[in-house]
């Protein structure tokens, strides 16, 4: 009697070992998708030092922000399902953070819980409102990052020379930090050598542009627009491999030519509008065949137009041309492939 009823249990836990299986499995895949608890409450406590209500946000639009979703309660404690975050789906780690445009406005402070998520990789707070405080130069800990976007986001104050530490660094963008200086571009990308776009525009940084920028070799856009450079500028950068979109508009005393063009150069946009930058377009700018924007007006450039700028017929979009034969000011040449090629005579 006894034995028969031990044969039946074991039979029902055979019967049952396939589902406790699947239970087990299911229990920890979903554990493995919880974030680790350290990491949510460095979130929360990020969120809890800004203000984020309607009144704290850029652009009115953008609310309710991102982080109305974060709680610890409910369905959605787990952080890695919150809006803007993103985890390693291995480890569960906290491993990019998108809090672009999310009504965050307050001072950042250097102990901030932010820089407690050193597993992070991607870092986006633009659009935010910073109140003109400093970037700390704590964030060079988040030796992981590969991407950070501080751009339009009210900060002041010098980029902390820290920053040449974060050596991963593909993507860079300061932009629109009127109130930020950098006090050696030289000494911020020496040790970044693998950004592939770097965004400044906006920022003081009142040097000449280093010639150390035409070593990046991985650079495909280049934004150093209304940055107060002089001197003169590398020619090396134009001839950059990967380059596409370089732009270094609005650098009055920032002096310089267009160099020989190759076609397999793979530029597409080049910005020299009011530059110091002279001399005369070089035929071989016809050899750039992904080129669809040339911006050089207001800058000294001189000659006649090469014929080999065969868009010319295309110009989409011209502000302050005049062309006398001696002085040029082209606006934008637009849309060289869309276009239909038609011989037809440009009112210059
Ligand atoms: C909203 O934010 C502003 C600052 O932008 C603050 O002065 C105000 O107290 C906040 N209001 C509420 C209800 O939190
Ligand atoms: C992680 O998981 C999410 C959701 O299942 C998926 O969309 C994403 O592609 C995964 N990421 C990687 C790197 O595997
Ligand atoms: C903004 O900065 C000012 C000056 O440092 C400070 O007095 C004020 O408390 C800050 N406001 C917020 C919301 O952090
Ligand atoms: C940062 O330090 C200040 C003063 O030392 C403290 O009051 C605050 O709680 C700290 N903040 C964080 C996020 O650790
Ligand atoms: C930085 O973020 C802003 C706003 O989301 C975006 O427009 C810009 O393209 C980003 N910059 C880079 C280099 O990705
Ligand atoms: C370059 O980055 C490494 C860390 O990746 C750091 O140890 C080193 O000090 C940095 N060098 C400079 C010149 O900033
Ligand atoms: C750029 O690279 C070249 C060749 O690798 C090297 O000789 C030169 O010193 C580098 N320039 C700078 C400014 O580091």
């Amino acid at each position: 009697m006894a034995s028969f009823s031990f044969n039946l249990i074991s039979i029902r836990w055979l019967l049952l070992l396939p589902l406790l299986h699947a239970v087990a499995i299911d229990a920890l895949a979903s554990r493995q998708l919880l974030c680790h608890d350290d990491e949510s409450s460095a979130l929360l406590q990020f969120k809890e030092s800004f203000h984020s209500n309607l009144s704290a946000c850029i652009d009115s639009s953008a609310y309710p922000p991102k982080t109305a979703s974060w709680k610890l309660e409910g369905a959605d404690k787990d952080c890695c399902s919150w809006d803007g975050v993103e985890c390693d789906n291995d480890t569960g780690h906290v491993n990019g953070l998108d809090l672009s445009s999310s009504c965050l406005y307050g001072s950042m402070v250097s102990n901030s819980s932010l820089l407690r998520l050193v597993q992070l990789q991607r870092l986006n707070l633009a659009d935010n409102d910073f109140n003109f405080s400093q970037i700390p130069s704590e964030f060079s800990r988040l030796s992981r990052l590969t991407y950070l976007n501080l751009s339009n986001s009210y900060f002041s104050g010098n980029i902390p020379s820290m920053f040449s530490d974060l050596s991963k660094l593909t993507s860079l963008d300061l932009s629109n930090n009127h109130k930020l200086h950098l006090r050696s571009l030289k000494g911020l990308v020496q040790n970044l050598t693998n950004l592939e776009d770097l965004h400044l525009d906006h920022v003081q940084i009142f040097s000449p542009v280093p010639e150390i920028l035409s070593n990046l070799s991985g650079l495909t856009t280049l934004y150093l627009i209304d940055n107060g450079f002089y001197g003169e500028f590398p020619v090396g950068i134009f001839k950059l491999p990967k380059l596409k979109d370089l732009r270094v508009n609005y650098n009055k005393d920032l002096i310089g030519s267009l160099p020989e063009f190759y076609s397999s150069s793979p530029l597409k946009i080049i910005g020299l509008w009011e530059s110091g930058f002279s001399g005369e377009l070089p035929a071989s700018i016809g050899n750039l065949d992904s080129l669809n924007q040339l911006w050089i007006g207001n800058s000294n450039f001189s000659g006649s137009i090469p014929p080999s700028i065969d868009f010319r017929p295309y110009i989409q979009q011209a502000t302050s041309i005049t062309q006398n034969y001696t002085t040029i000011h082209l606006g934008l040449f637009g849309r060289k492939q869309h276009a239909p090629r038609r011989n037809s005579i440009i009112d210059l």
